[in-house]
């Protein structure tokens, strides 16, 4: 019998310029006129099939990750390198999430609460009551240098200055068209001629600094340490190459979406101040300075974070492409088709988040929702690396700037295409009111 194939549409430079820039209205559409799941079919016949449901991510992210490779993968190949982990499949990807894994574990974030504390502080310290700030700058600052201390482990404030100096230009020349438009990356493209320059400067300053890190103390506390530490299973070390390339996707994967995701919270306890005052007695109630640990476990801030995260999607899509024969919901994939969930999708489901368009954090705290209803981080073999101090960083983030501050949302924000993420238009303008003073011990 003739294996069905998912109803759908031709893929054109349209369709993808909709699934890119529109993703929440546009699988809003194929989901009403598709149903759970959609094609998108190129010309020579193979099939994007997104699904658009919780139970179709089940599916997806839970089915053999040997039959996947990587997808988007000339795009990410030219972006962060060969030996980035976005890129590396099967047996090489198995190897580098064992050796990658351990440095990420939320644990080893931990210790590095006060550190995160005092960057947000001195983010946060120039501000000016009646002053207008762009949320988004400040948080990129922090984000940036979270990285930099926590990943990077680099402490020297000549190090720090030299290297904000590199990273920053790394995310302001990325443009989404490298990866979704991979033909590109030639060097007679002017933005990705500035891109490529800058990956450059990127990976002399790497080079130097991997120096200076081998010639000093083995510290292994940092994720760079414990790159260089580390051994895969026949006893090779990561080549410097190696640790470079992941240094860059660490830095592509997690600068820019932390910060992003900081700003909407801050956008999101902006526009609803009952929230923003419920969130505040949670906190207090902590007393003076409390220890960062505790503040990551607060139920409501990280209720608040969590809904945030649903509202303002910044991935809205995982995606695969298929080495084996697939099987979802009656329908037949071939080897060469790709599938994609959509997370946007599903973050708006009405049956699973009702009234999906709502800041309601409260919604965390009534019900647990399973991996593939709550997916800001993807899933299955590929889950996001970086979830725990990401996770941690905004929270402790979060609440120190609103202990510290009290603002409004100053302008209606919307959601736009950053590069690999969604992010917003005019970075989340904060109108800042006054300085607060510091809660009472309790
Ligand atoms: C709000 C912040 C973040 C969001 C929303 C996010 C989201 C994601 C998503 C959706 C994926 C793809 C998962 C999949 O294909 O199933 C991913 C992969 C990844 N993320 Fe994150 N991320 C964030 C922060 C970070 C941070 C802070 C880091 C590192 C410090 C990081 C490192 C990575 C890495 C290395 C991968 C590739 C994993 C692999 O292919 O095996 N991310 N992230």
């Amino acid at each position: 019998m003739k294996p069905i194939r998912p109803k759908g549409i031709a893929r054109n430079s349209y369709q993808t310029w909709l699934l890119v820039n529109h993703p929440q209205t546009y699988t809003a559409r194929l989901r009403k006129q598709f149903g759970d799941i959609v094609a998108l079919y190129g010309s020579e016949g193979d099939a994007f099939a997104i699904v658009l449901t919780s139970a179709g991510a089940q599916q997806i992210l839970s089915a053999d990750p040997d039959g996947y490779e990587a997808f988007w993968k000339e795009g990410f190949t030219g972006v962060a390198g060969s030996g980035s982990i976005w890129v590396l499949e099967k047996q090489e990807h198995r190897r580098e999430r064992k050796l990658l894994s351990p440095a990420f574990h939320a644990q080893n974030f931990r210790r590095y609460g006060e550190v995160i504390r005092e960057i947000t502080q001195q983010k946060i310290e120039g501000w000016q009551p009646c002053q207008t700030v762009r949320a988004l700058d400040t948080s990129l600052a922090i984000s940036l240098d979270v990285i930099m201390r926590v990943v990077f482990g680099v402490e020297d404030p000549k190090f720090i200055e030299e290297g904000r100096k590199v990273l920053k230009p790394l995310r302001s020349t990325l443009h989404p068209s490298f990866i979704f438009f991979p033909k590109v990356q030639r060097n007679w493209f002017p933005i990705w001629a500035r891109y490529a320059r800058a990956k450059e400067d990127f990976s002399t300053w790497v080079s130097r600094y991997l120096i200076e890190r081998r010639a000093g103390s083995q510290n292994t506390n940092d994720i760079v340490g414990s790159m260089m530490a580390a051994h895969y299973t026949d006893g090779t070390p990561m080549s410097g190459e190696d640790i470079r390339d992941e240094l860059l996707t660490i830095l592509l994967a997690g600068h820019e979406t932390t910060a992003t995701a900081l700003s909407w919270s801050l956008y999101d306890l902006g526009t609803n101040p009952d929230k923003l005052e419920k969130l505040r007695r949670e906190l207090e109630a902590l007393g003076s300075n409390p220890e960062p640990e505790l503040i990551g476990k607060a139920p409501y801030l990280s209720a608040v974070c969590n809904e945030s995260q649903r509202l303002h999607t910044l991935l809205p899509e995982v995606a695969r492409t298929l080495v084996l024969p697939l099987e979802i919901a009656g329908y037949t994939l071939q080897p060469g088709d790709s599938v994609g969930v959509s997370i946007m999708a599903i973050h708006h489901d009405p049956e699973i988040y009702p009234e999906p368009d709502c800041f309601i954090p409260e919604r965390f705290i009534d019900r647990t929702y399973t991996p593939f209803e709550y997916l800001p981080f993807g899933g299955g073999h590929r889950r996001c690396l970086g979830s725990g101090l990401s996770d941690f960083e905004m929270r402790i983030a979060v609440a120190e700037i609103i202990t510290h501050w009290d603002f409004d949302s100053a302008a209606v924000e919307h959601e736009v295409r950053h590069d690999i993420s969604m992010g917003s238009k005019h970075g989340v303008r904060l109108l800042i009111k006054s300085k607060r003073s510091a809660p009472e011990i309790k």
